[in-house]
């Protein structure tokens, strides 16, 4: 059933949102890490060249499904490949986004419990393993985690239900601005502190050496994640992009932006681990064990100044994750609202209730459901793995082949130059082509493999 679709206002708030949706935990806790283990200034030329040449075709075909059908990940499929099994694919990325949502939004969940925290009492362990415990037991409460969870996920479904220009049009033109604004004062706070040196010579230092296939390899995964490909994101909020909007514009602005925050990020995480004495470390631990005992340590000396900046860090954590959680909401209720006709409210509420549930299933498993466990993993991790290393690359390789083995290359053609009209119709999008049709999909078969085997 089709009904006329809301569209974004214009250019900025397309990029803003396809932004949010690619700025998030991954560009805070993995990026900076990353950088620094596989050859600083090295990693991130390589990570740039994996990001143009691999991540953007990616993007890009995505971007050109949706934006040519004007319709979610499963009517363009219907679209585009009537009475196909295509329309799997439609499916899957319909399943897999919300599949991460459920626990993005546990996370999300214990970012609002840490920004609370930061907000009242502050944080004040003297050594690393207590604020290691603290997390270990604020995660396996059921009541806190669970509410948190609750409340952030309550939040997205405010955002998403409010409609694409009112609600996330409008929440993301706020809030990427305020992202930015936010990780740069963090950055400036951070590489004034003493010793704070050692940490920008972490990020920086070029190491050759260090480049080796798997660093590549992980380079192109994190691109990709980074990017939100491969679940039907990018083609929902394609789709609401006007059609005479140019999408290598928008790849280009989200690519851009995506890099230069997870490279702020760096700057401003990092030179504060080094400037405290810390092993840097990735994912949850950086954020929710690291850093408050980063706060609690810098406290000594400046106590209300690390208390303001301790605050801004958890607002900056909890509005990225927002960003990106309402792009994952918006592909369920694009789907419910279009092809089965409920309403934007009923859509969301079922999204809802459905993330809420195998949310707090994953929430659970770190406390009452610990000793669940699915091929050996946790409920939680189960997710993760599923999503990350199998679903999202097996996506994101439906998509590239789907527009470059079977779409007619007139209509990509035309899709990309925006009817013909753009200047760079001719080499640039040979280019394009030929990327998406015999880099991208080895590329992605290696992530795959490498997420599995490596
Ligand atoms: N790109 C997000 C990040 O870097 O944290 C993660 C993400 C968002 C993945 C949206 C997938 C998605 F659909």
């Amino acid at each position: 059933m089709e009904r006329r679709r809301e569209l974004f206002g214009g250019r900025s708030a397309a990029i803003f949102a396809l932004a949010g949706s690619a700025i998030g935990l991954g560009n805070i806790w993995r990026f900076p890490y990353m950088v620094g283990q596989t050859g600083g200034a090295a990693f991130i030329i390589i990570y740039l060249v994996c990001c143009l040449l691999l991540s953007l075709p990616i993007f890009l075909a995505e971007a050109i499904i949706g934006h040519r059908t004007q319709a979610g990940t499963f009517g363009a499929m219907e679209q585009l490949a009537p009475g196909t099994k295509w329309k799997w694919l439609g499916l899957l990325t319909v399943v897999s986004p919300l599949i991460i949502l459920s626990y993005y939004s546990v996370v999300g969940g214990w970012s609002i419990g840490y920004l609370w925290q930061s907000l009242t009492s502050g944080f004040h362990a003297s050594e690393l393993g207590s604020v290691s415990s603290a997390f270990g037991n604020f995660i396996a409460s059921p009541g806190r985690a669970l509410f948190c969870h609750t409340l952030f996920l309550s939040g997205c479904a405010a955002i998403v239900s409010a409609g694409v220009k009112s609600g996330i049009e409008r929440f993301n033109k706020f809030s990427m601005p305020l992202l930015f604004v936010l990780i740069v004062v963090i950055m400036v706070y951070s590489l004034m502190l003493p010793g704070s040196s050692a940490g920008v010579e972490y990020l920086v230092k070029p190491d050759f050496s260090k480049i080796t296939p798997s660093g590549v390899a992980a380079a192109m995964g994190q691109s990709f994640f980074s990017l939100s490909l491969g679940v039907g994101t990018i083609l929902t909020y394609s789709s609401y992009i006007h059609s005479k909007e140019n999408i290598l514009v928008m790849g280009l602005g989200t690519v851009g932006f995506d890099l230069l925050f997870a490279l702020i990020a760096g700057f401003a995480i990092m030179p504060a681990v080094f400037a405290a004495g810390i092993e840097p470390g990735a994912g949850p631990g950086l954020i929710f064990e690291t850093l408050p005992y980063i706060f609690a340590h810098m406290g000594a000396s400046a106590p209300w100044l690390s208390a303001v900046v301790a605050v801004l860090f958890f607002v900056t954590i909890v509005f990225a994750a927002f960003t990106s959680a309402i792009s994952m909401f918006e592909v369920g209720v694009a789907y419910l609202v279009e092809q089965r006709g409920l309403t934007r409210h009923r859509a969301t509420l079922l999204i809802f209730l459905g993330t809420w549930i195998l949310g707090a299933l994953c929430s659970l498993s770190f406390g009452p459901l610990s000793d669940v466990k699915l091929f050996g993993l946790s409920i939680f991790s189960f997710c993760d793995m599923l999503t990350s290393n199998f679903l999202m690359t097996f996506g994101g390789l439906l998509f590239v082949l789907f527009v470059g083995w079977k779409m007619d290359r007139k209509v990509v053609r035309d899709e990309f130059t925006c009817g013909g009209t753009a200047r760079f119709n001719g080499v640039v999008f040979d280019a394009f082509w030929f990327l998406l049709r015999y880099i991208a999909p080895p590329a992605i078969v290696i992530i795959f493999l490498t997420n599995f085997f490596v």
